[in-house]
């Protein structure tokens, strides 16, 4: 664990902590507690014009030992004026870890921001603060032989608040979250020669054993002989077996509705034969993104306990030139008997999203579906990295699934999906083809037209990530080049929320 969280109802300054730290709106000013312990805060402040812009921060050392720092971050404008105001107390909060970081100190004291003023309630700042806190506590140090001996924890004072049973249940749905979310950044995050399909595999299955929920696992032969020929294709030019990942949530009720969650797995893209250039090659180990957001959302899932049933897979795959690859050209049949031709090795995702969608609305017959895929380049250069892009026909789902992103702090936009659409992705001696008939142009919506073949009449949403996964520039929480854990929220909030 990143963080250790108290809640103590003793003031701000009365905590033996080595940093003290108060959020302060736009505006409005600095708490006369903490100027009585620090006092040059306000000639600092004064001098550098804090106002509490978003963004903005200030910091003193205290005056008498033991050494300590008195800190006021920025939030920006009040939710009344326009303020943007949860996301400004994560990037605050993130903020905050990264000056901590910086000075090497591990104890952190503060009080929570008016949540009044900030137009949320104080069960959500708190809850988004820790997040965002955990998230920022994240480091990917695995491969560093310089690497510290223990981890760093940091440890958490929330102050002037006294703990309910309540609290207690917002603090620990965080600590889960941020387990989750920093699990699944890690196994983007480890090189593909460490992170192959049987290794995800057998760590999906691990989660499941430690949080109590089924789990199979289907090879490279039972996935060949269940018909499965998107994943088996793509497989084929490596030396590594596929796996089909299935991990079962039941909430105690059969008769309660199933959903489904699919997320693309494949542990490295070279493009197969279609190869990628070097350049867009060297961050393919985070096409798996998709996989490791629905595998750590069941371990939230599994603790947060949603009144639905919810069924995640993944199928997961190498994807890899060589004598045995698949071929431009090449028609393989899928899991529901439809038949694709590969004008493209590259467009790999979703030949094994076919499958595992099939699969899914055959084998467990979901109320809905999300599936979410670092599908396609197209959609980076349409939302660039600080949107998921969202693709339905299903009205009703989109409104759900646009509500779940905001509440979990996953920002989505939606790109175009309508029937007209359908039609470029039509094959000529096939059903389909796995790349868009290039008058169309739209490569987002091309990869999602393709997959809507494949649900059938099952209302579905598709999130392509392949933009907001990885290395999003200019956000404290985050950090250049590393993975970002995006989905895995959209996905929790839509489980908790579901038929109500
Ligand atoms: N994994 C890529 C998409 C991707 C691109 C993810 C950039 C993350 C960052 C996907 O398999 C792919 O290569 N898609 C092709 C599809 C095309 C051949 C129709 C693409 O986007 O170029
Ligand atoms: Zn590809
Ligand atoms: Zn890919």
């Amino acid at each position: 664990m990143s963080l250790i969280v108290h809640v103590q109802s003793e003031r701000l300054t009365s905590c033996a902590a080595a940093m003290h730290v108060q959020f302060v709106v736009s505006g409005s000013t600095i708490s006369t507690e903490l100027l009585s312990m620090y006092p040059m805060l306000s000639t600092v402040a004064a001098s550098r014009q804090f106002s509490g812009e978003a963004g903005t921060s200030c910091m003193v050392a205290s005056s008498q030992e033991p050494l300590s720092y008195g800190v006021v971050l920025g939030l920006g404008k009040a939710a009344s004026v326009g303020g943007i105001s949860i996301e400004q107390v994560r990037r605050a909060a993130g903020s905050m870890i990264r000056l901590a970081q910086q000075l090497k100190l591990k104890t952190i004291a503060l009080t929570l921001p008016d949540a009044a003023v900030l137009g949320a309630d104080q069960k959500t700042v708190l809850h988004e603060l820790l997040i965002a806190a955990g998230l920022a506590s994240y480091e990917f140090d695995t491969y560093l032989s310089s690497k510290k001996q223990e981890p760093y924890i940091f440890e958490l004072f929330i102050t002037g608040l006294s703990l309910s049973a309540e609290l207690e249940q917002i603090i620990s749905d965080a600590q889960v979250t941020i387990q989750a979310l920093n699990e699944a950044r890690e196994w983007i995050n480890t090189p593909p020669n460490d992170m192959y399909p049987e290794r995800l595999a057998f760590i999906a299955q691990e989660l499941a054993g430690q949080v109590g929920l089924s789990c199979q696992i289907l090879g490279e032969k039972e996935i060949i002989a269940l018909g499965m020929g998107g994943l088996a294709s793509v497989s084929a030019g490596s030396a590594r077996d596929c796996q089909l990942v299935t991990l079962q949530y039941s909430c105690g009720n059969p008769a309660a509705p199933t959903i489904g969650f699919v997320g693309k797995g494949i542990t490295f893209d070279s493009g197969g034969l279609s190869l990628k250039p070097a350049q867009s090659m060297e961050t393919m180990k985070d096409d798996m993104s998709g996989a490791a957001a629905v595998i750590a959302a069941m371990r939230v899932i599994a603790h947060r306990k949603p009144s639905v049933n919810v069924v995640a897979m993944a199928p997961l795959s190498e994807n890899l030139p060589s004598g045995t690859s698949n071929k431009p050209g090449d028609i393989v049949r899928f899991y529901n008997g439809k038949t694709a031709e590969i004008k493209n090795t590259d467009a790999e995702g979703r030949l094994v999203l076919a499958d595992a969608l099939a699969y899914m609305v055959a084998t467990y017959k979901p109320a809905a579906i999300i599936d979410v895929a670092t599908l396609t380049g197209a959609c980076v250069v349409a939302l660039g990295p600080l949107m998921t892009g969202l693709f339905s026909e299903h009205e009703d789902m989109v409104v759900q699934v646009e509500k779940a992103a905001q509440k979990g702090c996953d920002p989505v936009w939606r790109l175009p999906l309508n029937a007209d659409y359908a039609a470029a992705v039509k094959g000529d001696i096939s059903d389909l083809c796995n790349i868009g008939k290039g008058n169309y142009k739209a490569g987002a919506t091309m990869g999602a037209a393709f997959l809507q073949a494949f649900v059938g009449d099952t209302p579905w949403v598709h999130l392509d990530i392949a933009g907001s996964s990885f290395d999003v520039p200019g956000i404290s929480y985050f950090r250049p080049n590393t993975a970002t854990g995006s989905g895995l929220r959209i996905l929790v909030e839509f489980a908790m929320n579901f038929g109500k």
